[in-house]
């Protein structure tokens, strides 16, 4: 989940698309890249994970491999089987990036790490940082693909571009295959009649993103359950399964699984 802007549903859309994918039955991991925590702390998980053994440590290189199975932590399990695993973030996050910069193959350590977990899990989600740095770079190296959350505004087309030079940059120096681009995802969209976009702007953004030829996964209105249940340490899958936000995540959630199939 990826986008170096920040505030545009990056941490609320792992979250949630994570929260489809268990309640429908799939092993799911989310991973908290970003320093500054939201996904740990909206999980209620931050200052959970075990001391030395933390997804900083790996990074930096200093935690036995042996160990690694140690980092996820059970936010819930669902009756169907399905399960909802997070590694949360820590403040020593803060230092990784600067850490790294002394460290070699630095932009894979994220992709050997979870490659020893990726037996355990159906899907592995990662919530990328607000940057396009070292950590942004682990992720776009160890993903198989990318969802790009983006809000309506004029920025945002600017933003995307930026983006795709670094994915490009990626692919050239770092990965053998390509990145899939599963697609955008419109947050906090203020939809008027018709579930159209309510303001000019909104609208003609949304046009300019249709004409960039990634498909739009699924549009999410601004609405009070995604924060309730951020605020609950929950996912609208479970908080708000009815509600529209919740419809529009499992939406985002078909289309991966029909990838897969
Ligand atoms: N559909 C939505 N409706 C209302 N608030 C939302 C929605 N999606 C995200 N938010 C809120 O907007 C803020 C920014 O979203 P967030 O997912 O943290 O963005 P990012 O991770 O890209 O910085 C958060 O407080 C989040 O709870
Ligand atoms: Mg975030």
């Amino acid at each position: 989940m990826v986008n170096q802007k920040g505030g545009v549903g990056k941490t609320a859309s792992t979250i949630n698309l994570g929260g489809a994918l268990a309640a429908r039955g799939h092993r799911v991991l989310l991973v908290d890249l970003d320093p500054q925590g939201h996904l740990s702390d909206a999980l209620k998980l931050l200052d959970t994970a075990t001391e030395g053994a933390a997804l900083a440590d790996v990074l930096l290189g200093k935690l036995d491999p042996a160990r690694f199975g140690e980092l996820p932590v059970t936010h819930s399990e669902a009756d169907n089987g399905g399960i909802l695993d997070v590694i949360p973030t820590t403040d020593e996050m803060f230092l990784v990036g600067p850490g790294m910069y002394q460290l070699k193959a630095r932009e894979m350590r994220l992709k050997r790490f979870l490659a020893e977990l990726a037996d355990r899990y159906d899907y592995i989600l990662i919530d990328c940082p607000p940057s396009l740095d070292v950590l942004t770079d682990n992720a776009l190296t160890a993903a198989d693909g990318v969802l790009i959350p983006v809000q309506l505004e004029d920025s945002t087309i600017r933003a995307l571009r930026l983006l795709f030079a670094q994915i490009e940059s990626v692919e050239a120096d770092l990965r053998t295959d390509p990145l899939v681009i599963h697609g955008m995802v419109a947050s906090m969209v203020d939809r008027g009649s018709g579930g159209l976009p309510r303001s000019n702007i909104g609208r003609s953004v949304l046009k300019a993103l249709e004409g960039l030829g990634i498909p739009i996964l699924a549009t999410v209105p601004r609405g009070v359950s995604i924060t309730e249940a951020w605020r609950e340490g929950d996912t609208v899958a479970t908080y708000a399964p009815d509600s529209e936000h919740a419809t529009a995540y499992v939406e985002m959630a078909k289309v991966l699984e029909k990838g897969r199939s």
